[in-house]
């Protein structure tokens, strides 16, 4: 399969990318990315010479571009957002720009190209907040954050590109990630990292929020699932029943690290904080034969490590010299 990968410069899709060039010899990768501050091209430094991998730094806004790869792409798998809630908040216009004018303009494309086939990562956040029993695939969309709202708008458009065009998608509703090249914004690598560098662990609240957590290989491997062998029109809710308040996966991480309690510092809320979600994956596990295969505790003492190991990556991160890389590795090309 020839796909088109869209945000393969971020987290989960950087982990996507590396799974898919391993495991089918036949594929081949063609990775559209903005490099907005979450994309590093580091993420992906041993496989930037594949020859079956290709990288173009561009805006999936941008319909010229999207058509120019859409014509010989074989599917498409968008991840490409902005991501972090916090950020959000702060401004949401880039989240309204990215998250539905480019799933859109995607859409569009994809449609106006013979009707591609078309996977689209999304999140649990859709759903709002726990009430009872754990999310699942029929539960009501309720986004409180700018983020899920846009994110939910996005699933709506991708839905109504099946309903009225026929297009042949899949939605997936994962719960949140955590593993190597995870942004260091978000919870698990902020603190481990803060940690490394002798900082404290900002903990929001009373620190009390629950969150379904893992790992970001199992959360690739399930959009590999549902892109072969979902069937079209569906959603599927992706997670492992790993339900953690905050304070809980902090305690973890300060017991991984030998560093006592003195590190977490309780701060002011984040505003409109969702208190829980929790997903209940039953269907792509009965329906696909989609499993787990990292447990939360070797996942979480295994990034631990990663992040131990490989200071050199999140240290650039966090100074800002990540992004000196594309002017060095494509500034001459
Ligand atoms: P990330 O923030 O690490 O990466 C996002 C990538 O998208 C970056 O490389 C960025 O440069 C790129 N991008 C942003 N705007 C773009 C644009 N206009 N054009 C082209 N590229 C653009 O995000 P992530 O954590 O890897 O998340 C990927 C997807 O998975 C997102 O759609 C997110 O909503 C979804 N998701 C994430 C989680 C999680 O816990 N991280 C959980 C469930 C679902
Ligand atoms: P985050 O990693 O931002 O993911 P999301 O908000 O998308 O679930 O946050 C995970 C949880 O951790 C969330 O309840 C907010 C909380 N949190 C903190 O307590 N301190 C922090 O510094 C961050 C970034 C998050």
């Amino acid at each position: 399969m020839n796909l088109l990968i869209t945000g393969g410069a971020g987290f989960i899709g950087s982990n996507f990318i590396r799974t898919i060039l391993a495991k089918y010899p036949e594929d081949s990768v063609m990775n559209l990315d903005l490099l907005t501050y979450a994309g590093n091209l580091e993420n992906l430094k041993e496989i930037e010479n594949n020859s079956r991998y290709k990288f173009v730094k561009g805006d999936i806004t941008d319909r010229s571009l999207v058509d120019s790869l859409m014509k010989d792409t074989g599917a498409v798998v968008h991840f490409a957002a902005e991501t972090h809630v916090d950020r959000s908040v702060l401004d949401s216009g880039n989240f309204v720009r990215s998250n539905i004018l480019g799933t859109y303009t995607l859409l569009e494309s994809a449609r106006q190209h013979g009707g591609k086939r078309f996977h689209h990562v999304s999140t649990d956040e859709v759903f709002g907040v726990v009430e009872g029993k754990p999310f699942d695939e029929n539960t009501p969309y309720n986004p409180r954050s700018p983020y899920s709202a846009s994110k939910a708008a996005s699933d709506h458009l991708v839905r109504a590109y099946f309903h009225t065009f026929n297009l042949p998608i899949t939605i997936s509703n994962c719960a949140n990630n955590y593993g190597p090249y995870c942004f260091p914004e978000k919870l698990i690598p902020l603190a481990i990292t803060n940690l490394i560098e002798g900082k404290k662990v900002p903990v929001y609240g009373d620190g009390l929020q629950v969150r379904d957590w893992l790992h970001v290989i199992d959360h690739c491997s399930a959009i590999d699932t549902i892109l072969r062998k979902g069937k079209i029109g569906e959603t599927y809710c992706v997670g492992v029943r790993k339900q953690l308040p905050n304070i809980e996966i902090v305690r973890l991480i300060l017991k991984a690290l030998g560093k006592d309690e003195s590190f977490i510092e309780f701060v002011k809320d984040r505003p409109g904080h969702d208190r829980h979600y929790a997903i209940d994956p039953s269907r792509v596990e009965r329906e696909l034969g989609w499993k787990s295969a990292i447990a939360f505790e070797e996942g979480i003492a295994q990034t631990v490590k990663w992040y131990v190991e490989n200071a050199e990556w999140w240290r650039k991160v966090k100074s800002g010299e990540y992004r000196e890389y594309y002017e060095r590795q494509y500034g001459h090309r």
